[in-house]
């Protein structure tokens, strides 16, 4: 392998096409890394375009892959120092999340860290995991902090089914799995914890975390009931710039004393506040502020200290991160 012979670095990026695995081909590719990167289907040149791009970069390998097919990760895992498994199902809207979310889920970080206990190379995997892992509880409350030793209630949500209950289930479960078998077969195993994110993406689509954190300013009213029944499940609307998102992942893998769970959130607020602030920085777009009695302070915060005392600071403020997401959004025409 070519990466062998300059001793640049290798890493595996599962699920490349997405919004945060692209951004963060394209951080590794500026870093000087050599780049494996699987895609479910790498004959769409359409929905690959954004990585065709990124080849002009640096050294950056497509491979075909899907989570649910063991065995597909042996190949573009093979040689790589590092692996970040970045990909997972998403379908909110799901009739049946077991096996849309739950199952693939927990198949696919197995397969993919199986694939790294058969290759001698790799000397530490980074699995993204979510927020939704950590914070879903029955207590009632505010200003709890949640930390790396909080897990989301998968009996709760499994049993009261609550709307997108199978999202942070299949994080839950794929994270602890993800535990369980790196214990088992020596790996050293590091995982991110990212809150919601914004910031301009690479993807051909925008994705539906900007349509998300954006649903405020774009005035969608179905997206802006998800958020505050995102606050509601979750206890916060917390948001981060994905580009800190995918700097703390590179963080994680290069710094050597890193271990465990490492949340990353930038922001801890409530739809109401955030929607104070938006309105006050936007004045042009018509930004709701009456919520009625809809919660005004978030029922908990997420703590990045673990993370921050590694040394890892944040690049993007609130501001900066509204500012560029708006911008983005302007320039495909979602808002004038
Ligand atoms: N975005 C957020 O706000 C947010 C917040 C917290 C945590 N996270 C976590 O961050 C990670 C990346 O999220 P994202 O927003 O970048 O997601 P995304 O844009 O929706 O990308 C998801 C990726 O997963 C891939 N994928 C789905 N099912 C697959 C399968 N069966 N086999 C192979 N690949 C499959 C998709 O590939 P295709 O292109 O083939 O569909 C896509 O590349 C996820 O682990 C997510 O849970 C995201
Ligand atoms: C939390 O509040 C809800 C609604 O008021 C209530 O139904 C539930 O029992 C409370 N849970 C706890 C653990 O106190
Ligand atoms: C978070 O986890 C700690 C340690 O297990 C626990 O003491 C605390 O009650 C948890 N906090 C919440 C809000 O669930
Ligand atoms: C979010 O909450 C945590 C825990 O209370 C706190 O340490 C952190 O400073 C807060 N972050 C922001 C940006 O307010």
């Amino acid at each position: 392998m070519a990466s062998e012979f300059t001793g640049k670095k290798t890493a595996c990026v599962v699920g490349g096409t997405g919004y945060v695995a692209s951004l963060l081909i394209k951080l590794l590719l500026q870093k000087g890394y050599a780049v494996h990167t699987t895609v479910r289907d790498p004959a769409n040149r359409k929905k690959i375009s954004h990585l065709i791009a990124l080849q002009e970069l640096g050294e950056l390998k497509i491979f075909g892959a899907d989570l649910t097919d063991e065995g597909s990760f042996d190949a573009p895992v093979e040689g790589c120092d590092i692996v970040f498994h970045v990909a997972t199902p998403v379908n909110f809207a799901s009739e049946d999340p077991e096996n849309d979310m739950i199952k693939p889920a927990i198949k696919g970080v197995l397969n993919v860290l199986k694939a790294c206990a058969k290759a001698k190379s790799v000397k530490r995997v980074v699995v993204t995991s979510s927020a939704a892992a950590v914070t879903i509880n029955k207590l009632n409350g505010t200003g709890l902090v949640m930390d790396e030793k909080n897990w989301s209630d998968v009996e709760f949500l499994s049993s009261e089914k609550p709307p997108t209950w199978g999202y942070p289930v299949s994080k839950t479960l794929a994270e602890k799995e993800a535990w369980k078998f790196a214990q088992e077969n020596n790996i050293d195993l590091v995982t991110v914890i990212p809150t919601l994110m914004t910031g301009p993406a690479l993807t051909p689509d925008i994705p539906s975390s900007i349509g998300l954190a954006t649903s405020l300013i774009t005035g969608n009213e179905f997206l802006i009931n998800a958020i505050k029944g995102m606050q509601m499940l979750s206890g916060s609307l917390s948001i981060t710039h994905v580009e800190d998102v995918c700097r703390a992942h590179i963080f994680v893998a290069e710094k050597e004393s890193a271990s465990g769970r490492y949340i990353c959130a930038a922001f801890n607020t409530s739809v109401p506040e955030a929607a104070k602030f938006l309105s006050k920085r936007y004045p042009q777009y018509k930004i709701p502020t009456d919520f009625g009695d809809f919660p005004t302070k978030a029922k908990l915060s997420l703590s990045s200290e673990k993370l921050i005392s590694e040394g890892f600071s944040f690049k993007y403020g609130l501001e900066e991160t509204y500012d560029q997401t708006v911008e983005y959004l302007k320039t495909k025409g979602l808002l004038k």
